[in-house]
């Protein structure tokens, strides 16, 4: 039986702009049926410069006003440098079950053969003390380089709107993830910010050799339905999704929310 059980109300799925729809995507593979309500807090994009006492109180007073909007079943934090801050806070303040998105460390020290692995995040999620527990708790064996990029989320923010990027400032942002020790090559890069996905070809692309770059979305999704048990999460009204700058959706960004079916939803805004 899952936490949610006996909760009805869809899944709010959060993040600070649209990366957190590479969570979503996997979630849906799983539950074809839920319905969504996306939240891009795009107004405070990205999270990965904020200064963290101030960015976990907007968060957990955001999340009160989207409870009550919205009386979700289940939140995924589809977002690395929010659930490696805020999930305590979270789950003390509210009771509705909460799933994070951490950087995929253990995964990554269980499936490297070479030892060396990147871990490729915000600049946010590089500085946390979860972030770096993680990897004592769980990669001590392995060398880690953990690579906080400061433009990479946006450069995805774009990509995903259908603008240009910038192929120069990606290349730069990735390479400190190509490590060589002792004639061994790092062979796993986390992406531990949920918009990397998204940049997945420009990043192949750009690498300076090949490397398996780990997605954690699949196991979120799996992780979602076991909380959701028999919850009731589907229902007739379509899933949408919120931006609290509240701003008319570009072309763009029409098109990309079609793609991930879900329509402009700022009319039920945050209140
Ligand atoms: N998508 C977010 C993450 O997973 C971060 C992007 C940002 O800097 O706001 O970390």
């Amino acid at each position: 039986m899952g936490e949610g059980e006996g909760r009805s109300g869809p899944i709010l799925v959060f993040d600070s702009g649209v990366g957190g729809l590479s969570v979503l995507s996997a979630i849906r593979t799983r539950l074809p049926d839920a319905r969504f309500v996306y939240v891009a807090d795009d107004a405070a994009f990205p999270y990965g410069d904020w200064e963290e006492a101030v960015l976990c109180d907007h968060i957990v007073a955001l999340m009160g006003d989207l409870i009550a909007a919205h009386d979700p079943a289940a939140i995924v934090i589809a977002c690395n440098t929010a659930s490696t801050l805020v999930l305590p806070s979270l789950r003390e303040r509210f009771s509705v079950p909460f799933v994070g998105t951490v950087p995929a460390i253990k995964p990554a020290a269980e499936q490297t053969r070479s030892g060396v692995v990147a871990v490729l995040a915000t600049p946010g999620t590089m500085k946390r003390d979860y972030t770096r527990d993680l990897i004592r708790s769980f990669a001590g064996a392995c060398h880690v380089r953990l690579v906080g990029a400061p433009g990479l989320a946006a450069e995805a923010e774009a990509l995903m709107r259908g603008e240009p990027v910038d192929h120069g400032r990606i290349a730069e942002e990735i390479a400190p993830c190509f490590v060589e020790i002792d004639g061994r090559c790092t062979d796993i890069v986390v992406l531990a910010c949920t918009h990397y996905p998204f940049l997945s070809e420009v990043l192949a692309g750009l690498a300076q050799w090949p490397v398996t770059w780990l997605d954690p979305a699949p196991a979120i999704a799996r992780r979602v339905a076991t909380v959701v048990g028999g919850a009731e999460v589907a229902g007739d009204a379509p899933s949408f999704a919120i931006f609290t700058s509240g701003g008319e959706p570009s072309a763009g960004l029409r098109a990309l929310l079609a793609k991930s079916a879900l329509i402009a939803g700022n009319t039920p805004a945050v209140p």
